[in-house]
């Protein structure tokens, strides 16, 4: 069989997303709707020929989570249905995956639950952007591309001229990270040390590495209520930071985090758009798209060429 024609379509997550890497492979999206019974179940409907084509599916399972999942299984299904040549899901956010180990009795494993939805839905591939977890990979019996955004984000850190810079992890979980920052643009490490003291109480007093008389650049896989962030942000300042920046993959932003994020002292925020962000933002934000980076690894995936050795990686 061969996968000659390359086929890109989209739920309801992120039309712009969409459009935006449409243009940078030069195609046009795949005519589909994904609408709403009366009853509030989904329907798919795709108008495009997808035999043997080879098809990638965006959708990130942003908020609201739920039917952003769904869709993207109905999509697949969809595909599968009419005996699509190959099927990508492009997942730039993975919603569900800070649930990924049971840390108590009696929760669930909902990453590898979602995982096996996906597999389920006939999914043969899988592209991703910064899971929370890198470990995610292997929920999946499935080839798992695991790009970064570190590219996309670190220009912004670049063009700041930090001087004697310091890469901040907001709590352990993002150490890696932040080491590969700091690698990249020659800066020292350190972390939040995020305690949980008991179910609802977490402990943000100290830090581990030195901040003081530097500039601070924070930086997090992704950033929902605002709540981790403002902390590190607070916490770095009174340890003596110079000046404090933040970046995140992911803004998945909900409550008033664009508010909190607007006042904790920050003097900037870099954030992706992996995630669609529904507010205007105030100036200090730095929006910046990764549909150019998804672009290059959908044309490698295509292609057969390594997508790894195209970009950088943690
Ligand atoms: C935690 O492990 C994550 O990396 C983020 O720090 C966290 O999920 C952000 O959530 P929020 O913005 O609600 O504090």
């Amino acid at each position: 069989m061969t996968r000659d024609k390359i086929t890109l379509l989209a739920g309801n997550a992120h039309p712009q997303l969409a459009r935006a890497i449409a243009e940078s492979i030069g195609i046009d999206l795949c005519k589909v709707t994904v609408g709403r019974f009366p009853d509030g179940e989904i329907d798919v409907k795709i108008y495009d020929d997808l035999r043997g084509s080879d098809v990638f599916i965006l959708q990130p399972t942003s908020p609201p989570v739920n039917d952003h999942l769904i869709e993207l299984l109905l999509l697949l299904d969809t595909c599968r249905r009419a005996s699509a040549g190959r099927m990508t899901a492009v997942i730039p956010y993975f919603g569900y995956a800070r649930k990924d180990r049971k840390d108590e009795g009696r929760v669930p494993i909902s990453a590898k639950l979602v995982a096996n939805m996906i597999s389920t839905a006939g999914a043969d591939r899988v592209l991703t952007i910064d899971l929370h977890a890198a470990q995610i990979q292997g929920f999946f019996d499935l080839p798992v591309d695991h790009l970064y955004a570190k590219p996309v984000l670190i220009d912004y850190f670049r063009s700041l001229d930090p001087k004697d810079p310091v890469i901040v992890a907001p709590d352990m979980g993002g150490l890696k990270r932040a080491r590969a920052y700091a690698e990249s643009l020659g800066a020292q490490v350190a972390i939040v040390d995020k305690r949980r003291i008991s179910a609802d109480k977490v402990d943000w007093e100290h830090i581990i590495g030195e901040v003081n008389g530097k500039d601070a650049l924070i930086i997090d896989d992704m950033i929902a209520t605002g709540g981790s962030m403002v902390q590190a942000v607070r916490i770095v300042k009174e340890h003596g930071a110079r000046r404090v920046y933040v970046g995140a993959t992911h803004a998945v932003f909900c409550g008033d985090a664009v508010h909190k994020l607007a006042h904790c002292g920050a003097d900037g925020i870099v954030i992706t758009d992996t995630v669609p962000v529904h507010e205007p933002l105030p100036e200090r934000f730095q929006y910046r798209s990764v549909a150019p980076l998804l672009a290059r690894a959908i044309l490698a995936i295509h292609q057969s060429n390594s997508v790894s050795a195209l970009f950088d990686k943690v």
